[in-house]
């Protein structure tokens, strides 16, 4: 393999930055608080930290809604507060990417101001205007992501603009090359002040269909999934236009040495999501690839996942493998406490590259939100389908006490107070969580199987997933073993080695059964 990207080995971690560490005590995270905590960060051992929306916004999306790409709410400080971090990140060995959100900005953005001025605006091309349909109602039947139509009624113009998600985040339209330019001036902004990336919100969503035609009706819906699930997508996602976007964005990070780096989301099929990589792996490096969230959790399924999406990967691609973000539940909720360590070892020893939600690494849970202190507007609009964000993106605990050492203030959302979530009490216990990721992290940077090697699905029933990661050039092959299940298994048949890493505190035999919910890595001879 030529000279490996430092993101193909890499790790990354993704700070939700309302919740990693509330520096003057306002309750809501900031820019100084990161700062103040790297030292949690180079510990674990990641690569690069991605932040999540910073810029001045409304907060009606929490950040998403974007009213200024090119400056810090002062909620989470200045612009030199975030010079700062960034010289402090490079200093300690850490990449910094920031969140593009290209697909919409917030209704208080000037562009969009100027561009519901009045049909005759200049910039009323840069967002999606269509005239009602010949009842008066919305043009379509597109629905919103958080609930209601993708519509909303301008009076004073007579017209409709869309909204993919909250009707504060009027849909940017792509197909006007002002708009593509315009955010290639963001990235570039960002690019110039030395972030090494971005992680590109919404993708899928950029661009819609030309003639606006209705999407059909899903015919595999059910109440629980959501009304925005009660139609297919067909029309409004992974349009064809996008991979030129992808490209178009590439050659921008391209133009910098060394070149950004672009991670792309986009939910969706192995086949849609892998376009984003480019024809000639001319766009995204990282097209994120969520197939481990929402899937059933047994080895059968998760083997089918690992093939189907190296199958789909493009000659010469380079795979990524996501577990958790602030949209979606918690992995310890998701498959349980007792198997976050058989989750974690998943992600880091899968071949490509992994994105830490942050608090996985001390296994947090979901926290339940008391009906009086929902935030997310997707509950509030949708209640009772359990699309609410909330629960998974509450506070980090770093010490023992009311505030958990996040705040000395009122935190914006509850933070689990169980002293045994919290990363002090965790740092300093060989048995935790966060230390045997720490353990995990380490033999990934140690060993170049782990971090670069080819895999093989050796074996996957009887509760058990084993594979086979072998290092480049014939180096040492890696096994990794996972029981999902809360019963002793025998270790699939063959398997002879050294024992390298357990994820239980008491270091088994290499050869016997897996404990109930053990994660094992062994050295195989020969
Ligand atoms: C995806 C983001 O991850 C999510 O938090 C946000 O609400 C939507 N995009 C809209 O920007
Ligand atoms: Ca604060």
């Amino acid at each position: 393999m030529a000279q490996a990207e430092w993101w193909q080995g890499g790790v990354i971690y993704q700070i939700y930055p309302r919740s990693f560490m509330d520096l003057n005590g306002d309750g809501i995270g900031d820019l100084a608080g990161i700062a103040a905590r790297l030292d949690h960060l180079v510990a674990l051992g990641v690569d690069a930290i991605w932040i999540s929306p910073i810029f001045p916004s409304p907060m009606a999306d929490f950040g998403y809604d974007i009213s200024d790409y090119c400056a810090i709410d002062p909620m989470f400080g200045t612009i030199a507060d975030f010079d700062a971090l960034l010289a402090a990140a490079h200093g300690r060995g850490l990449r910094v990417l920031l969140d593009l959100v290209p697909g919409h900005t917030s209704d208080k953005h000037p562009w969009f101001r100027d561009s519901r001025s009045g049909r005759d605006a200049a910039r009323r091309d840069w967002y999606v205007w269509r005239d009602p349909a010949p009842d008066g109602g919305p043009p379509n039947n597109w629905l919103s992501e958080f609930g209601g139509p993708a519509w909303t009624f301008d009076a004073p113009s007579g017209q409709y603009y869309l909204n993919i998600f909250l009707p504060e985040q009027p849909a940017l339209n792509w197909r006007n090359p002002e708009v593509a330019e315009a955010i290639a001036g963001v990235m570039r902004f960002w690019f110039d002040r030395g972030v090494d990336g971005f992680r590109v919100d919404a993708f899928e969503n950029l661009v819609m269909d030309a003639a606006f035609r209705n999407n059909p009706p899903n015919p595999e819906w059910t109440p629980p999934l959501g009304p925005a699930r009660s139609l297919l997508g067909q029309h409004t996602k992974h349009q064809p236009e996008l991979v030129a976007i992808a490209q178009a964005m590439r050659r921008v990070a391209a133009e910098y040495a060394p070149e950004r780096l672009l991670i792309g989301e986009a939910y969706g099929e192995p086949e849609e999501v892998v376009r984003y990589y480019g024809p000639a792996l001319d766009g995204f490096q990282q097209p994120f690839n969520f197939q481990l969230i929402g899937l059933d959790w047994t080895p059968a399924a998760v083997a089918e996942v690992i093939n189907e999406y190296e199958a789909a990967l493009p000659p010469g691609a380079w795979p990524n493998w996501v577990l958790g973000n602030h949209d979606r539940g918690r992995i310890a909720s998701r498959v349980g406490p007792a198997q976050a360590r058989v989750a974690m070892v998943l992600l880091l020893t899968l071949r490509g590259t992994p994105t830490i939600y942050q608090g996985d690494e001390l296994g947090m849970e979901n926290v339940p939100i008391p009906p009086d202190r929902v935030r997310d507007p997707w509950e509030i609009n949708v209640p009772g389908h359990g699309l609410g964000r909330d629960p998974v993106r509450t506070p980090l605990a770093w010490e023992e006490g009311p505030g958990a050492g996040f705040t000395t203030g009122t935190p914006w959302l509850p933070i689990d107070t169980r002293p045994e979530v919290c990363v002090a009490r965790q740092a300093g216990d060989p048995a935790s969580m966060v230390a045997f990721t720490r353990r995990l992290l380490a033999l990934r940077r140690a060993e170049s199987a782990l971090a670069l090697g080819a895999v093989e699905v050796l074996h996957a029933g009887g509760g058990v997933l084993a594979y086979v990661r072998q290092a480049p050039d014939g180096g040492p092959r890696l096994a990794i073993t996972l029981n999902f299940t809360g019963r002793e298994q025998p270790l699939p048949e063959g398997l002879v080695g050294e024992l390298v890493l357990s994820s239980r505190n008491a270091n088994p035999d290499a050869g016997a059964p897996l404990a109930p919910d053990e994660a094992r890595i062994l050295r195989l001879r020969g």
